[in-house]
């Protein structure tokens, strides 16, 4: 299992590692082993993703060899109204594991993982009726990007390569943790959060329920929900499409 073979033997209980070669994508790869009846914590990495998804049906940018593409299967031991909060968690655990190898990683919400305001990387959370595929894609080896992607890797902000099973297994790890905390101990999740939160200070522009909108962020409300001024009322905003930054 190459590189990859090592780690696997360091994984917190019940996560272990599942290596393809190629595959479309590993959120829906995944998806189909957990409804033939895989037990949580399957690890799926793929050298080479043909159909890589982000979020609003973006192409996830993921050359073979360079990054991590992986997806994780969980099924949280919380009621499901809590199952959104995995969302955040699992941002910052891979906010956390980044910090392993540079100085600071953000959270631009919900969950893109920011190093210098560019992206390091992206999280597709898929729930279905009783599990959920976290999917991550993490710049790690890579040295440039097609232009007009705002985006940095771990090699260009720490100045050398880093071994991608070391930064798989870190964020494996945070993951375990953080999971175990996603009812009781989930105002710490929330602390770590929004200490890295990239938007708080940020005037934006986001749409929800199709109204476009501006304002200015104030934070991060309980239950992670992002708190923006807008017209001097402050409103909780629980989803929405891209949050873009003004002026960046
Ligand atoms: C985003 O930033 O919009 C989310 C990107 C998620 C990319 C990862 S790569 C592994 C997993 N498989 C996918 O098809 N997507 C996620």
């Amino acid at each position: 299992m190459n590189e990859f073979a090592e780690v696997a033997a360091l994984m917190p209980d019940p996560f272990r590692i599942l290596w393809k070669e190629e595959v479309g994508s590993t959120n829906d790869e995944l998806r189909s082993l957990a409804e033939n009846g895989t037990r949580e914590g399957l690890v799926l990495i793929a050298e080479k993703q043909t159909a890589g998804r982000g979020r609003r049906g973006a192409e996830w940018f993921s050359p073979a060899g360079e990054g991590l593409a992986f997806s994780i299967l969980i099924k949280p031991n919380v009621p499901k109204d809590l199952w959104s909060r995995l969302s955040l968690a699992v941002g910052l655990a891979v906010a956390e594991a980044v910090e392993k190898f540079i100085p600071l990683a953000e959270i631009k919400w919900p969950n893109d993982v920011m190093v210098n305001d560019r992206k390091i990387a992206g999280i597709l959370v898929e729930a279905s009726r009783d599990f959920v595929v976290v999917g991550i894609g993490i710049n790690v080896n890579s040295e440039a990007f097609p232009n007009g992607l705002a985006a940095t890797s771990l090699a260009i902000e720490s100045g050398g390569q880093i071994e991608r099973a070391a930064v798989l297994l870190e964020v494996v790890k945070r993951i375990s943790i953080l999971c175990e905390r996603l009812e009781r101990g989930f105002e710490q999740t929330m602390d770590g959060v929004r200490q890295r939160c990239w938007l708080t200070g940020k005037d934006v522009r986001f749409t929800t329920s199709g109204i476009i909108k501006e304002g200015f962020v104030r934070g991060l409300g309980p239950a992670g929900e992002l708190l923006v001024e807008v017209s001097g009322h402050l409103e909780r905003i629980v989803q929405a499409d891209e949050v873009r930054v003004l002026g960046f």
